[in-house]
């Protein structure tokens, strides 16, 4: 399956990915990193690693978001990409791209959705004093940060921790998560066995991931 990686900074998720689809048997190709942002430093390590590239950048656009989401389409249907994978990707996309790409447009976000939707997830985890953070892959629907679940991580919040440590750890696990849920995803819409209806996702299994306090360098 032919898939691009949208971002708007670092990419770490974005090389996350990548790696993972250099294996062999990885049921995804890369075929284009895009971004809205110039000087996004992930588009530089993906033209590295010898990946197509291509920038859109939605301030050329104003306003006019749906005119950004069409540029970017017409990028999209160029390298004939087949499912879209969100990697901090900055922008809120228009019901028109999410119902295009229904099913077929992937987030990671930073957080155990439903809990802490929205950005600046790991101040707001230690501010509300919960003890289980982490992240989740999940498929796309118009309101920010819902949808069916494809894979959860969890990062038990440890004595101590700021904002900058827990998400350091949080990112570690969001490295390994992306990658297994996203292919466990492919096979079952590969192999036809994957349906969604609703929030619910059938026919494949979730990938659950808990790495305590440690996170999941030290295991
Ligand atoms: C990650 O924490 C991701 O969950 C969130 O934005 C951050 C992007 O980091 N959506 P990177 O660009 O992948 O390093």
């Amino acid at each position: 399956m032919r898939i691009a990686i949208l971002i708007s900074g670092r990419g770490s998720n974005m090389r996350a990915l990548l790696d993972a689809a250099k294996a062999p048997d990885f049921p995804a190709d890369v075929a284009l990193v895009l971004s809205n942002k110039p000087d996004a430093a992930g588009l530089q390590v993906a033209a590295d690693a010898g990946f197509a590239t291509a920038i859109v950048d939605h301030k050329v656009f104003g306003r006019d978001r749906e005119a950004f989401e069409r540029a970017m389409q017409a990028e999209l249907e160029k390298a004939r990409v087949e499912l879209v994978c969100l990697a901090g990707f900055m922008r809120l996309l228009t019901p028109w791209f999410v119902s295009t790409w229904h099913n077929r447009l992937v987030n990671i976000h930073p957080s155990l959705l439903p809990a802490f939707k929205g950005l600046d997830t790991h101040q707001r985890a230690l501010d509300a004093g919960v003890t289980e953070h982490g992240c989740t892959v999940h498929l796309v629907r118009p309101e920010m940060d819902t949808g069916p679940v494809l894979g959860q991580a969890k990062v038990t919040v440890a004595p101590g921790d700021d904002a900058a440590r827990l998400a350091a750890r949080v990112l570690e696990a969001e490295h390994l998560l992306y990658p297994r849920a996203l292919e466990g995803y492919i096979r079952g819409l590969e192999d036809g066995g994957v349906t969604v209806e609703g929030d619910a996702v059938a026919g494949i299994t979730p990938v659950l991931l808990d790495y305590g306090r440690t996170g999941p360098a030290n295991r």
